[in-house]
């Protein structure tokens, strides 16, 4: 089995085998603030910088400019590898779409038949290793109904899986600490599913790995903080 660190200090070490199994699309659940954003950027851009696997975050809420901004804060210079065609910042929304399109979407919907194209090609185009999708939450409103989004969404983790990338796919819970009663329908499409709390009394983030197929892991959640260096999990 094939490993890919996950480049969040701490992590690693709670699989058996060091590291997500390559190939796998894992769900990352959490609420409004609980780090998602964040891990997934961390990453990507810790798969490009330390282990030389391109990467491709696809947002679909943040605009490109604003992921690029907040990232600084951890030190994350995201353009140096962009222009080294190393790492892609892709607005699901407009991508590959003019400018002044937001009406035209809002009355079709999404195509993500076009997300789906463009992404296989940015795949090719810097031989992607690592893909993040946030969030799948955001994806879902462009759907027409339930049936339309989880078709989506499994075309979506099919292209993941043909290509062999391990991707993150992010959605969101509606509370900080999150109960097992809002586990989106959707867990059984992946083959992983991990936990970010934010504790609303104590103000401690905690993650838990709910699934992961292809090693053991360790059952139980964990401390982490959001430092200047990003997310690290507490000794
Ligand atoms: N530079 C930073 N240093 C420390 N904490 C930060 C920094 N930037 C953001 N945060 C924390 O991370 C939270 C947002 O993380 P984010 O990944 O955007 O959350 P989500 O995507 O789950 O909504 C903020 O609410 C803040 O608490
Ligand atoms: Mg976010």
């Amino acid at each position: 089995m094939e490993v890919v660190k996950t480049g969040i200090p701490g992590l690693d070490n709670l699989f058996a085998i060091g590291g997500f199994p390559k190939g796998n699309t894992i769900l990352v659940i959490g609420g409004p603030g609980s780090g998602k954003s964040i891990f997934g950027m961390q990453y990507i851009y810790t798969g490009v910088t330390r282990y030389d696997e391109p990467g491709i975050f696809i947002t679909f809420d943040e605009t490109p400019d604003k992921i690029r901004r907040n990232m600084r804060s951890f030190g994350w210079d995201i353009e140096k590898y962009e222009k080294e065609q190393k790492l892609i910042l892709m607005d699901a929304v407009t991508y590959r779409i003019s400018d002044d399109v937001d009406e035209e979407i809002l009355r079709t919907g999404l195509d993500v038949d076009n997300l789906i194209a463009n992404l296989d090609d940015a795949i090719n185009a810097i031989d992607a290793k690592r893909v993040v999708i946030d969030s799948l939450a955001v994806m879902g409103l462009y759907a027409q109904d339930e049936f339309e989004k989880r078709t989506k969404i499994l075309r979506l983790s099919k292209l993941l899986s043909l290509r062999n990338v391990t991707s993150l796919v992010i959605t969101e819970g509606q509370s900080a600490d999150i109960g097992i009663k809002e586990f989106p329908m959707e867990t059984f499409m992946f083959d992983g599913v991990l936990i970010l709390r934010l504790d609303s009394e104590t103000q401690k983030r905690r993650i838990s790995i709910r699934k992961m197929r292809g090693t053991k892991h360790v059952i139980g959640s964990f401390k982490f903080t959001i430092g200047s260096n990003g997310i690290e999990l507490s000794p």
